[in-house]
């Protein structure tokens, strides 16, 4: 595997991070999780542009003009023969704080680390589309959007990792996290959604979660198809109640819930307007993609 560090691809044995770096000593540092239909970059811009975000909510200037990124995640593609004709690839950007002396001001750190990773993207089994995965409903609770902000995608991830291990203690797909209200909020590296008498409801940004890509993405595809949205406020009860459920997220697309803490949701099978909404997914995905 090719590696973009810093300034050149290296191997993988060559690609080594220093252990001053406040990446590794301070889990200070950003990233994005990107992914292409063969050649072709999903949401290109709109993952940038939230990289770029979370660098400023960090006060992290990402070190390369944003002009030069297209370019460089295709050469990235192109060395690891990833992201061809059926390759699609899964791309990795992590931005660090960089090395510099221990101690918390970022000022000791002159130069971010740049680190660029592709790799061919594992799709999700067939099977877990079919019959819908099992969620539960974590402990951890997600950050407090004050404390550190869910918007800001950062490298430091043991509030998703916590909760992550209670859903492989429970043995179940994942973990939905609840903010400090008991409100729903998302799961570990996803969004949640729901249908409730033929309304899709998800979580409104203000709960304290990550603005997804493909959630906002869904939210359109919704709108176009007539379906009601709600973005709100809700507890653990709406998903006891509710008809359907899913996840989006940038490499599963949208991942049919079929049990929530053992109880099934609806049916217990993937629901009409989590089918209808992937279908019109992928009908739509040209759309999204580079030129
Ligand atoms: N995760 N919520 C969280 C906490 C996430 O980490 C992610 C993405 C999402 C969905 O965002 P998007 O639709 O933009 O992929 C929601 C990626 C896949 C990851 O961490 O690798």
């Amino acid at each position: 595997m090719w590696i973009y560090l810093n300034d050149r691809f290296v191997t993988e044995q060559d690609a080594v991070v220093s252990v001053f770096d406040h990446g590794f000593l301070y889990g200070d540092g950003v990233y994005e999780t990107i992914r292409s239909y063969g050649s072709r970059i999903f949401m290109r811009d709109q993952h940038l542009a939230r990289l770029r975000r979370s660098g400023e909510a960090i006060g992290l200037t990402i070190p390369i003009p944003e002009r030069q990124w297209p370019a460089l995640l295709h050469e990235a593609m192109t060395k690891n023969e990833v992201g061809q004709d059926h390759n699609d690839a899964y791309l990795r950007i992590t931005i660090s704080r960089g090395p510099g002396g221990i101690g918390l001001d970022p000022a000791l750190c002159p130069t971010p680390t740049v680190v660029i990773m592709t790799k061919p993207l594992q799709p999700s089994p067939p099977e877990q589309y079919k019959t819908g995965v099992s969620l539960i409903v974590a402990k951890t609770r997600r950050n407090l959007p004050s404390a550190l902000s869910p918007q800001i995608k950062a490298t430091n991830f043991l509030n998703n990792i916590l909760a992550k291990r209670e859903a492989i203690a429970a043995g179940a797909f994942d973990s939905i996290l609840l903010n400090w209200e008991s409100q729903l909020t998302e799961c570990t590296v996803s969004n949640i959604f729901f249908v409730r008498a033929g309304r899709l409801c998800t979580p409104a940004l203000t709960c304290g979660l990550l603005d997804g890509i493909t959630r906002d993405l869904l939210l359109g595809l919704a709108r176009d198809a007539q379906i009601p949205v709600d973005e709100g406020h809700f507890g653990v009860e709406s998903l006891r109640q509710a008809d359907e459920c899913f996840l989006t997220n940038t490499t599963m697309e949208v991942m049919p819930v079929t049990r929530v803490d053992g109880h099934p949701v609806g049916k217990g099978t993937p629901g009409p307007i989590t089918r209808q909404l992937h279908g019109q997914f992928m009908a739509n995905r040209a759309r999204f993609l580079e030129p």
